[in-house]
């Protein structure tokens, strides 16, 4: 297994290029079998939770060609429409073929996502939307079974609770459905509707995405198109973050800076510099920050996904602050291990209570999940000598070639086997 070694100390200086948005080409993927004809997708990062979803379309009858951030995916047809269980028990995200693959051929068979390091992972919301479009849904030996022989029809959507994947999962089978979905409630996501701006190039009539309500007019079929997805704002953010940790000056280069407005606002609050110049950020931290509270919530609000990477930083604050976690349960795995390199960091419930130490120290530590992993990577970087971070399989699931970028901008990081 492979394990980083870092050694803190060294401020980032220079550029770095974000790459595609994995949680944006894991939609755009599952929606290319929705059409028989060829579907060219652009800036697709390469992380292994994308060879997964690679691997799955294959398995389903989908014929993949993937040269360097270009993927074509052909689904001229589907002879097995299923999601088995070895795939799915690597990546949760697997889930988003069950709308296409109902839409598309009128049955379904996906393997339930168990729980994960970061709490439970249900997909009840998927399918309860589903059967609202009118399929019909078992749950056994482990699988959710799908079927709509006739088609699904348009229907009235709303969701209990904010989920991402299922707005996606949903929205992906309704644009084949016949007549009218609305979707309320839905997830504002920018990935939502960046799949939305591709199911329209197929073809598809939507209206709202990037809003609480969506519309679908459905049509009978869908064809093919080239799309480029949004750049990846997790990594962007986590690059923002690396750069004031670090007490560097780091420009992140390709990045939308609406979709990590939350976090600049929260790292202004904290005392870093960070200006908007050309489409790029640049960021420039030469103190420890101060204390800065944060909420994670649904886009437009903090995002999960950064809050432990802003807790790396926050654990070299000046002050106490509080990071609550909202959206999923058992997101604080990291805190143990940066409690590890020294940081003072008590868990009550939903919040995470941490009092900034002057000093982070290297040590031994263990991923626990991809951005926990990156968590770890951000203190390694201010740690006083050397971190060596063990099960970075979890940073390569959704980080496109981690520390080649990070050595480039002046770390000292090495991966070693
Ligand atoms: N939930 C349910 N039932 C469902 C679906 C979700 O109760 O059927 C709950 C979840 O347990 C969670 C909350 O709703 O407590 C929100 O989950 P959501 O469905 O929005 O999460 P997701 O779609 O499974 C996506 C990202 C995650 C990101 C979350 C939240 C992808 C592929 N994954 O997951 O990304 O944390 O939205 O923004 O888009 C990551 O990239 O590291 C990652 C975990």
């Amino acid at each position: 297994m492979d394990k980083f070694r870092i050694v803190g100390g060294t401020p980032l200086n220079g550029e770095v290029q974000v790459s595609g948005s994995k949680n944006s080409a894991l939609p755009a993927l599952a929606a290319c079998l929705l059409t028989h004809e060829p579907v060219t997708l652009r800036r697709i990062p390469q992380v292994k939770d994308i060879i997964t979803m690679e691997k799955l379309l294959a398995f389903t009858g989908a014929a993949i060609q993937d040269g360097s951030g270009t993927v074509e995916v052909h689904a001229r047809s589907l002879e097995k429409p299923e999601a088995p269980y070895d795939v799915v028990k690597t990546m949760r995200a697997s889930s988003l073929v069950l709308g296409p693959l109902v839409a598309r051929t009128g049955r379904a068979r996906v393997s339930m996502p168990g729980g994960c390091a970061i709490g439970a992972r249900p997909i009840n919301l998927h399918v309860q939307a589903l059967e609202q479009l009118g399929a019909s849904i078992e749950q056994s030996y482990g699988y959710v079974e799908a079927q709509a022989p006739d088609g699904l029809r348009g229907g009235e959507i709303h969701f209990d609770r904010i989920t991402v994947t299922g707005t996606e999962d949903v929205l992906m089978a309704a644009v084949l459905a016949r007549g009218e979905t609305v979707i309320s409630n839905a997830a504002r996501e920018p990935e939502v509707q960046d799949l939305a701006n591709l199911l329209t190039k197929m073809g598809a009539q939507i209206e709202g995405a990037g809003t609480s309500t969506i519309r679908v007019a459905g049509v009978e079929r869908l064809h093919g198109a080239d799309h480029t997805v949004i750049p990846d704002r997790i990594e962007a953010g986590t690059f923002l973050l690396a750069g004031a940790i670090s007490k560097g000056e780091l420009i992140v280069n390709g990045c939308v800076p609406e979709h990590v407005w939350a976090l600049v606002i929260k790292m202004r609050q904290a005392g870093a510099e960070v200006e908007e110049i050309d489409g790029a950020l640049r960021v420039r931290c030469s103190r420890r920050p101060k204390a800065t509270d944060v909420t994670t919530e649904e886009y437009p609000g903090f995002a999960t996904d950064l809050q432990a990477q802003y807790m790396a930083w926050m654990a070299t604050a000046q002050g106490i602050s509080f990071v609550t976690e909202t959206i999923f349960e058992n997101r604080f795995m990291h805190a143990l291990e940066l409690a590890r390199m020294g940081a003072n960091i008590r868990i009550e419930g939903r919040q995470a209570i941490v009092a900034g130490e002057e000093k982070l120290m290297g040590a031994q530590v263990i991923a626990s999940d991809l951005r926990a992993s990156a968590s770890l990577v951000l203190a390694a970087l201010v740690a006083d000598g050397e971190t060596i971070i063990d099960r970075v399989y979890h940073m390569d699931r959704g980080y496109e070639r981690i520390e080649g970028k990070l050595a480039s901008v002046g770390a000292k990081i090495e991966r070693i086997q």
